[in-house]
């Protein structure tokens, strides 16, 4: 049953049938899929290490005999591993090989607004989009993913995503699981629904958080299950669903080593037995196998509504098992997870020059929808300075903002927990929270551009293209704002 329910004047939709599991009923019958590291060269005119990304639509067999209407890049769901080391010159050859404009943006990543592939840098169909830039970041698991204004959730939800791995000398040194696809596994969880054969499109279920699929996938692999030859496996998780939020676990509640969030290592591990990630974010932890063991990862029961009356109505069950390692039996050792990964690089808040307020609304951030000629916030280059986000709404919200990696310095005014100690791109705040952040906008003067903004918005993609998205600038002293939609044309 469908419950349309009128409230401060907009209708949510609640579905009342959204209570479901798949706690205990996992056959784990289909291999694991990895995508593949992207093919590159490097360019030797311009020194630039150069991927070729196409996207496109195709089919895609999740289950056997069952074809289903999908996009990818350079394949039929989701997009190979992209991998660079900080200090090379990358570009992309972005090719839009749908029938539709979209963009290509680069979540996690340091780097000029004008190559960020925001809704301002849109490719029209049949088109290319080149952007280049220097890494210039500490390790990290990023992702890449399409951001046109208003439909975001639809482009990702169809399959376009796919992680962007960066190296660097610290952690090609640390004795940390490392080799791709083997001991070092990317873990891309994203709920789905079928309707049919279709991935069904979120319009009939939509609820005030967005679409929650009633299974996941990992890497676009139902029932996935991964065969473990090494003792110590590092999982790079990435929560790639458009609004649900997960707790991972593991089923026998073996603990593990937290050695990574958003945007690098931290500076030691921290032992956990549950990681929560909201939508776009992502932890890297190295769990530790026993020979023949079959271990599996489950997300538990999650406050994915905001409010106990939402949960009510909407189930709250929410248990999904994802991904079952089976250990071989004879396994090769691994070295210990070092105590100390080294230095942590995040902005210090007593430098901070400016504090600004956000406060998280459905119906916008600060009151106001996002708008593509507008620009909401001006920066300086070079400067600290401290974010207050709050949400009272009485639904869930997270927070994600381009370009940089911040430091969490409260949540309610305590010591955030061990998984907001590092370095951060994007945050779950709950309905009730007020989070401080320290954010340094940094880089060379390619970075100062008064006429491209970059993003900062809720990565619930539905209300993302809602319009819970606003809009900065990085200018240099002196410099004014001087931003304007391209996509409106002189009259
Ligand atoms: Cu992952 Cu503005 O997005
Ligand atoms: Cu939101």
């Amino acid at each position: 049953a469908v419950l349309a329910l009128a409230i401060g004047g907009g209708a949510l939709w609640l579905w009342s049938g959204a209570k479901v599991s798949t706690a205990g009923t996992g056959e784990f019958r289909n291999k694991l899929s990895v995508p593949p590291l992207a093919a590159s060269h490097v360019d030797e005119k311009t020194g630039r290490r150069v991927f070729d990304l196409r996207m496109q639509s195709g089919e895609t067999e999740f289950r056997p005999g069952q074809k289903t209407p999908t996009w990818g890049f350079d394949g039929s769901y989701l997009g190979p591993t992209l991998r660079a080391k900080r200090g090379e010159k990358v570009e992309v050859r972005i090719r839009n090989g749908l029938d539709e404009a979209s963009t290509v943006h680069w979540h996690g990543m340091h780097l000029p607004a004008r190559m960020d592939g925001g809704p301002h840098q849109m490719v029209a169909p049949g088109k290319n989009w080149a952007p280049h830039w220097t890494v210039d970041q500490p390790a990290a698991t990023l992702w890449y993913h399409p951001h046109p204004h208003g439909e975001t959730e639809q482009h990702v939800r169809r399959g376009l995503a796919g992680m962007f791995l960066v190296d660097d000398d610290r952690s090609e040194r640390l004795a940390l699981p490392k080799r791709y696809g083997v001991d070092d596994l990317p873990v891309i969880v994203q709920d789905v629904r079928f309707d049919g054969a279709e991935l069904d499109s979120g319009h009939k279920m939509m609820q005030d958080v967005g679409f929650l699929g009633d299974r996941t996938m990992v890497n676009g692999t139902l029932d996935p299950y991964k065969i473990v030859h090494d003792e110590r496996v590092r999982l790079r998780l990435l929560n790639a669903s458009t609004a649900r939020t997960y707790d991972f676990g593991f089923t026998d509640g073996q603990k593990f080593a937290l050695v990574g969030t958003d945007g690098g290592l931290l500076d030691r591990p921290a032992t956990m037995d549950r990681i929560q990630l909201s939508p776009g974010e992502r932890a890297e932890v190295v769990v530790r196998m026993k020979p023949g063991e079959r271990s599996v990862l489950r997300s538990y029961p999650q406050d994915n509504y905001g409010s106990s009356w939402h949960r009510r109505f909407s189930g709250g069950d929410d248990t999904f098992d994802v991904l079952q390692l089976r250990a071989a039996d004879r396994l090769r050792p691994s070295p210990a997870v070092p105590s100390r990964l080294g230095e942590l690089e995040l902005p210090a808040p007593g430098n901070a020059v400016r504090a600004r307020h956000f406060d998280l609304k459905i119906s916008g951030i600060n009151g106001r929808k996002m708008a593509m000629g507008r620009v909401d916030e001006t920066v300086t280059r070079g400067t600290t300075e401290v974010w207050t986000v709050r949400n009272g709404n009485g639904m869930p919200h997270n927070f994600h903002i381009h370009d940089v990696q911040f430091r969490v310095v409260s949540v309610n005014g305590e010591r955030p927990p061990a998984q907001l100690r590092g370095r951060k791109d994007t945050v779950f705040i709950p309905s009730g929270t007020t989070m401080k952040l320290a954010l340094r906008f940094d880089g060379g003067p390619e970075f100062a551009d008064p006429r491209t903004p970059y993003m900062f918005h809720c990565h619930l993609l539905s209300h993302e293209d809602q319009g819970m998205m606003g809009q900065f600038v990085v200018v240099d002293k002196g410099q004014r704002a001087a931003a304007k939609d391209p996509g409106d044309h002189e009259h």
